[in-house]
């Protein structure tokens, strides 16, 4: 099983419609996947027309755990479930925080649905909490949607240096672009110099496209209604270089 993250500081730079997707991607591609949205505001679940989250108790390991099972739902989509997030994950943060090894709690509670999924993907939301920390350390990669702007440069850069200082692993980050206008000169340059810095830069991008948009009102992945579009094949590419880099970096 394997656990991959879309994570990034900044809000609104495309982590939900990544995780949606590439959920649907993996799922397409026969992996059996679980997608857990740790966002209390919802989005991933909404775009799979699920509700929230029945409330439950985090205060320990095993409650959290018996929660997060008791809220798994089946997608309309073959082998994707979803946990559907809830307002209570705002207490999220306190409930790691009285519970021993407060880094390590969701590594160790996702563990436990190993032997149901081979994917779970985490849509997180957009700050850097003890939640987030628990995110790295069970992270086996941890996708950062970067537009290629200058505010998004220094996000990234926020980052890295969180991962260097916390001696977390550098090589599980993944950067990749999002939003992409080819056409725009000033993507163009911010992708030349941001890749020259970051070696570890996914290879595909993700094109600024108005097909995602419409997700919010087909309420579903984009590869579910618009399987040729330019930005589904752009997700379904990135599904396929994570699982060739899956099989070089995570055994
Ligand atoms: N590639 C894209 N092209 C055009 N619009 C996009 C693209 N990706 C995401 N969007 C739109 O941008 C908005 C923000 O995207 P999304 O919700 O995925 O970002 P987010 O990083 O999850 O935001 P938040 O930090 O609030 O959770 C949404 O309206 C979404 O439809
Ligand atoms: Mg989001």
């Amino acid at each position: 099983m394997k656990i991959i993250s879309s994570y990034s500081i900044k809000g609104g730079v495309g982590k939900t419609a990544l995780a949606v997707n590439l959920a649907y991607a993996f799922s397409e591609a026969d992996h059996r996947t679980l997608l857990l949205d740790l966002d209390p505001q919802g989005a991933a679940a909404f775009y799979f027309r699920v509700s929230s989250a029945k409330k439950f108790n985090m205060g320990d390991t095993n409650s959290l755990s018996g929660g997060l099972r008791r809220n798994i739902r089946e997608s309309d989509f073959p082998g994707l479930d979803i946990i559907p997030s809830s307002l209570a994950y705002r207490h999220f943060d306190i409930a790691l925080d009285g519970m021993e090894k407060r880094r390590k709690q969701l590594r160790r509670v996702l563990e436990e649905f190993k032997d149901d999924y081979d994917t779970i993907i985490l849509d997180c939301p957009p700050n850097i909490t003890l939640l987030s920390e628990n995110v790295f350390r069970a992270s086996d990669l941890i996708l950062v949607p970067v537009i290629p702007t200058v505010l998004s440069q220094r996000t990234l850069e926020q980052l890295d240096r969180f991962f260097s200082d916390e001696e977390l692993p550098l090589d599980r980050l993944c950067p990749f672009f999002s939003m992409v206008q080819k056409r725009n000169k000033l993507h163009r340059e911010t992708m030349a110099e941001l890749t020259a810095a970051y070696p570890q830069f996914l290879k595909t991008t993700i094109p600024l496209s108005v097909d995602v948009e419409k997700m919010g009102l087909r309420r579903m992945p984009l590869l579910a209604y618009s399987k040729a579009s330019d930005a589904a094949q752009a997700y379904r590419t990135l599904c396929s270089e994570i699982i060739s880099l899956q099989e070089n970096v995570c055994d």
